[in-house]
């Protein structure tokens, strides 16, 4: 049995887990994390000061998870870091923690990609979410709906072309009045809305699309967001028209990602979705996916919020993988602020 200490600072949530076990199975045996909260008043993420702050968090949020899996520096075999991508400012405050703790504690280190952390999570909860699988990751920083054949096997289909789908939900709530981040403040208010009231265009979605074309698996959610403002800007009363705003583009962007992952699945027959990313924590999205999945019968796996949203389980369950692969970083170690996911394999054109 492995025991890994895994750390995340990508973004502003500083992260740390012990997560042991093997990459079948992995048991998460603590979890910390801490949220920025500062960001909210500048209305998104400032990266100097979130570098700061996991500076100055990085050290007593690593304590506390090993202190609640009971664990010392001793039980620990190994660390898996978050090296990229994401800011790089961010990036650097764990990488540098955790090449400090390997050579001081004579442990190997390793980098572990974001994004491939996101596709393990949820097999953290269900022992179920293993490959083959499609997966649809939708965060703030990313959308990516891929194949995963097996672990460290992963076929790119489609990604945005503009704005992310958390990014998506976070601007159009900017400009209908709501905090940031908006992703749960419109899920929130579009329960109360009326679909009926506006409908906007299903963005980059069309009949006419066959595997193989560019936009058969691709997304683009920034025509939706100004469909939104012309509608806002159109609106005599806000006040009134702000839940079927919320419930109009939300349908739209769910009706795309839902037709998009249900094309991948059928196109390369799998039977099981998993869902990770911060918009994993959209119950209509679980809900909507889960229903046209079950139409085929097909299984949906979304995180739970704690492990949807960037958390150091989910690295620690990759690391795990990625250590019984053999992967042993060296001091060199670095932060990058884009790098593809690793074991990427070409799609072959009649899959596309
Ligand atoms: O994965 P995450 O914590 O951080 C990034 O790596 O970006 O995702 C944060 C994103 C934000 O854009 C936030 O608005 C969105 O996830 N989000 C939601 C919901 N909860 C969080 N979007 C839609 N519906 C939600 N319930
Ligand atoms: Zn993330």
């Amino acid at each position: 049995m492995t025991r890994l200490l895994a750390l995340e600072s990508s973004c502003d949530e500083t992260s740390a887990a012990v997560v042991s076990g093997t990459a079948d199975a992995p048991r998460l045996e603590s979890l910390v994390i801490l949220s920025q909260d500062v960001h909210r008043i500048f209305g998104g993420v400032v990266p100097e000061i979130a570098s700061r702050e996991h500076l100055t968090a990085v050290v007593p949020v690593t304590r506390q998870a090993l202190a609640d899996a009971g664990a010392g520096f001793d039980a620990i075999d190994a660390i898996a870091v978050t090296h990229a991508p994401g800011l790089v400012g961010a990036l650097l405050v764990g990488v540098s923690y955790a090449k400090a703790l390997a050579h001081a504690l004579g442990k190997p280190v390793l980098g572990v990609h974001h994004m491939e952390g996101h596709l393990f999570a949820t097999a953290l909860e269900h022992p179920d979410a293993v490959p083959p699988f499609t997966a649809l990751l939708v965060s703030g920083g990313h959308t990516l709906l891929l194949d995963v054949e097996a672990w460290g096997r992963y076929r790119l289909l489609g990604e945005t072309r503009d704005d992310a789908a958390g990014e998506a939900f976070d601007k159009t709530a900017k400009l209908m009045g709501l905090p940031y981040p908006g992703g749960r403040h419109i899920e929130a208010l579009a329960r109360a809305g009326d679909p009926k009231r506006f409908r906007f265009a299903r963005p980059m979605l069309n009949a006419g699309q066959r595997p193989g074309d560019d936009d058969y698996y691709d997304v683009s959610f920034s025509g939706l967001k100004t469909a939104v403002l012309h509608a806002v800007r159109a609106s005599d009363d806000l006040e009134r028209d702000r839940p079927h705003l919320a419930r109009a583009f939300q349908d739209a962007l769910i009706d795309t990602l839902v037709a998009k992952t249900m094309r991948a699945a059928r196109a390369h027959g799998r039977t099981r979705i998993v869902l990770g990313g911060g918009v994993a924590c959209n119950r209509t999205l679980a809900e909507a996916m889960t229903a046209a999945a079950g139409a085929v019968d097909g299984r949906v796996f979304a995180p739970s919020p704690r492990l949807a949203t960037d958390n150091a389980a989910m690295i620690g369950a990759a690391g795990l993988f990625r250590f019984e692969a053999g992967q042993r970083d060296t001091a060199a170690l670095n932060a990058h602020s884009a790098l593809p996911i690793p074991g990427l394999v070409a799609a072959p054109a009649a899959a596309r």
